[in-house]
């Protein structure tokens, strides 16, 4: 039977008013790499998706569910987890949300003053919650991006988050084409790969991930 991946790409927003929100420049390209090489290695692809000028095209074999906040995000993911054997958080989550999300524009009239302060709330760590609820045979890989620390700060959020993989890259690598990222494993092993279209990049992840899932499957 096809194995099914199951992928979140893109930033999210969390809106502040009906036309501002809080976001990053995540550009989508990474989890459009890795929905295409999954495909290639003849997966079942879903993509839960943030907004994005990224377009994954859809197919009997590609599911794509577009979503905006992080809140969206998780409540699609736990959608369709059940029918993962693999999942890829690829998706820069926007860790905070505005605690309240204005009903009318703010106006600056309405303010009075040359300062404005955004009240944020902690937002659901969605890879978390997977990796935490998952069945014993799906595998959970994760992503990294740092501007210091990058393979330290990587190895502790494998741990924390109770990932199988995760895929560290320098900070440089968001919205760009190319990719340098070094793979660490559960078990402490690394892989770094030269810098590489994300394309490349993600044919080496999705393979890697495909290889854990076999490796657990005949356990
Ligand atoms: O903690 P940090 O955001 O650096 O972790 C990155 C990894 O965690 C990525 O795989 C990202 O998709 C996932 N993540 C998530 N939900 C969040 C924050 C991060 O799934 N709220």
């Amino acid at each position: 039977m096809a194995i099914t991946v199951l992928i979140t790409s893109g930033p999210t927003r969390e809106y502040i008013d009906p036309v501002r929100f809080v976001s990053n420049a995540s550009s989508g390209k990474m989890g459009k790499a890795l929905a295409e090489q999954a495909l290639k290695q003849k997966c079942n692809v879903i993509v839960v998706k943030g907004p994005s000028d990224i377009d994954i095209p859809r197919s009997k074999k590609c599911k794509v569910i577009d979503v905006v906040s992080a809140k969206e995000m998780l409540a699609a993911v736990k959608q369709n987890l059940k029918s993962a054997d693999i999942f890829i958080g690829a998706a820069a989550v926007s860790d905070y949300r505005p605690i309240e999300i204005a009903k009318t524009k703010i106006k600056k009239t309405d303010i009075g003053s040359d300062t404005i302060t955004l009240k944020l709330v902690k937002n659901p760590d969605i890879i978390r919650y997977v990796a935490f609820h998952r069945e014993e045979k799906q595998v959970v890989i994760g992503f990294a991006l740092e501007t210091r620390n990058l393979l330290s700060y990587a190895k502790a959020k494998l741990k924390e988050k109770n990932l199988d993989m995760i895929v560290a890259n320098a900070a440089k690598t968001i919205s760009s084409k190319n990719s340098a990222p070094t793979i660490i494993f559960k078990d402490g092993n690394m892989r770094k790969l030269k810098m590489r279209s994300k394309e490349k990049a993600a044919k080496e992840i999705i393979d890697e991930s495909i290889r854990i899932f076999k490796t657990i499957k005949t356990c």
